[in-house]
């Protein structure tokens, strides 16, 4: 028999019986037996926005896979771009398909020259780097007016690969700003992250090579990034990308949502903790403070993962192997220390509080000479793909614009009082 639940208005005794499909039960059938009331379900804790086909993730057993591949295999065996590829055409690429999709990627990493000297160098000195992305990102719009043309496929191909491509180069632009360092063209003859790092670091070399190991790690931290199902970035892009907005205003909400401390900029904040904690004497303490209610244990907790997030069990490999080249970071004993103490703590182990993927990644990004500033903004770069097979699934799957209800809890109608009558 197939499984189904029974509604029943206790006002007028009417029922209806509703199936239940892939794990969920459609709104509409409760719409129809109870127009205007509405589920009460702010933060969307309880409610399935939509279907979707890119990321399953298994919160309780600790499950990550992107279109069906575990995340510890990709890791190992890919590379960025593959994922990238993955996420978007829903399947792994040929070498027919890789060699041009690798190609387009390297060859459309370049940025309008207004872009930068006329847009980017307009911010402040000290403008943090992650609003800088969010506003360049949004700028490109302007630069491609046919990237309104949402419904032609090709054209989506086309603006889904400028994207990709030039977050990097953005990336990049972003924090040489920040430093006072000149702008680094891109270089077609470098891979992806190699190139990256080539337009962060360089200085008066004719050509900068990245040490292969840091640009592999980078690239595993990217594969890791690449999507998360319906976090806030990811439906920040399926609402705004719901009224048809072009996929660069797009990506900025999505990019926006993302800046905030709840969400990718946990690891700037698990630096600052790990900082202000200074020494492994004062972890118990420190713990003891959170306990208390006095703030929370960065880097640790996730709304869906109730048990280890397998992002952070992999990262914390690839920080032995950054760290055998960068030299430790020193607060990488502080962090092992916390997690330790936490791990062993009812309060943290009662809750199913355990490290998230921000945990390790800041001492990575650290190790590695990243500024803080810029956590968020290498969390963005990888996270566009995953963006943007969200954006073509809700186009393809012809969703409606999102508007949800709300209930009106505000004052009754009520007269205006001129400013002198007000008391
Ligand atoms: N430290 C201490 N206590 C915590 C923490 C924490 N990091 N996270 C949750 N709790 C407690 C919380 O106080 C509450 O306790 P009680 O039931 O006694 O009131 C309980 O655990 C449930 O917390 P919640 O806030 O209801 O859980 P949530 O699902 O709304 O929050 C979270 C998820 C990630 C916002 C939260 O765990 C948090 O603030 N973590 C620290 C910030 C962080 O690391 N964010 C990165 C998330 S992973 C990156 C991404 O995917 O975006």
């Amino acid at each position: 028999m197939a499984e189904s639940i029974t509604i029943t208005d206790n006002r007028t005794g009417e029922s209806i019986e509703v199936p239940i499909v892939d794990g969920g039960v459609d709104a509409a059938a409760w719409r129809k037996l109870m127009p205007g009331t509405w589920f009460y379900d702010p933060a969307l804790m309880t409610t399935a926005a939509t279907s979707s086909s890119v990321t399953e993730l298994d919160g309780e057993n600790g499950v990550l896979r992107y279109r069906g591949y575990p995340i510890e295999q990709l890791a190992e065996h890919s590379s960025y771009l593959e994922v990238a590829y993955l996420l978007i055409h829903g399947e792994l690429p040929t070498q027919e398909q890789y060699e041009p999709w690798v190609h387009d990627i390297t060859y459309h990493t370049f940025i309008h020259e207004n872009v930068r000297k006329r847009f980017l160098e307009g911010f402040h000195h000290d403008a943090h780097p992650m609003g800088m992305l969010v506003s360049a990102i949004a700028a490109l719009s302007t630069f491609y007016p046919d990237a309104g043309e949402i419904h032609d496929p090709e054209n989506r191909l086309k603006q889904i690969v400028r994207l990709i491509a030039k977050m990097p180069t953005l990336a990049a632009a972003c924090h040489r700003f920040s430093v006072g360092m000149p702008f680094v063209y891109p270089d077609n003859s470098l891979g992806f992250t190699s190139n990256f790092l080539s337009m962060l670091w360089k200085v008066a070399e004719p050509r900068y090579d990245a040490n292969p190991a840091l640009a592999r790690a980078l690239d595993v931290l990217f594969i890791l990034h690449a999507d998360h199902e319906q976090n806030c970035g990811t439906t920040a892009m399926r609402v705004v990308g719901s009224a048809h907005a072009d996929p660069y205003v797009s990506t900025a909400a999505a990019a926006a949502a993302l800046y905030g401390p709840r969400h990718g900029g946990a690891n700037e904040a698990v630096i600052r903790m790990l900082k202000s904690i200074g020494s492994i004497e004062e972890v118990p303490a420190f713990i003891e403070s959170v306990k208390a209610g006095k703030g929370r244990l960065q880097g640790f907790g996730h709304r869906v993962y109730k048990s280890y997030d397998p992002r952070a069990k992999i990262i914390k490999q690839t920080a032995d192997e950054v760290f055998a080249i960068t030299g430790k970071n020193p607060l990488l004993d502080i962090a092992l220390k916390l997690e330790e103490v936490a791990l062993s703590d009812e309060y943290f182990t009662s809750r199913k509080l355990y490290p998230n993927v921000d945990f390790y990644s800041g001492l990575i990004y650290q190790a590695m000479g990243f500024p803080v500033e810029m956590f968020t903004v290498l969390f963005a770069i990888p996270r566009t793909a995953g963006w943007l097979a969200h954006w073509v699934e809700a186009l393809e799957q012809d969703q409606k614009i999102v508007r949800p209800r709300q209930l009106y809890v505000g004052h009754d109608a009520r007269d205006y009082v001129g400013l002198d009558q007000r008391s």
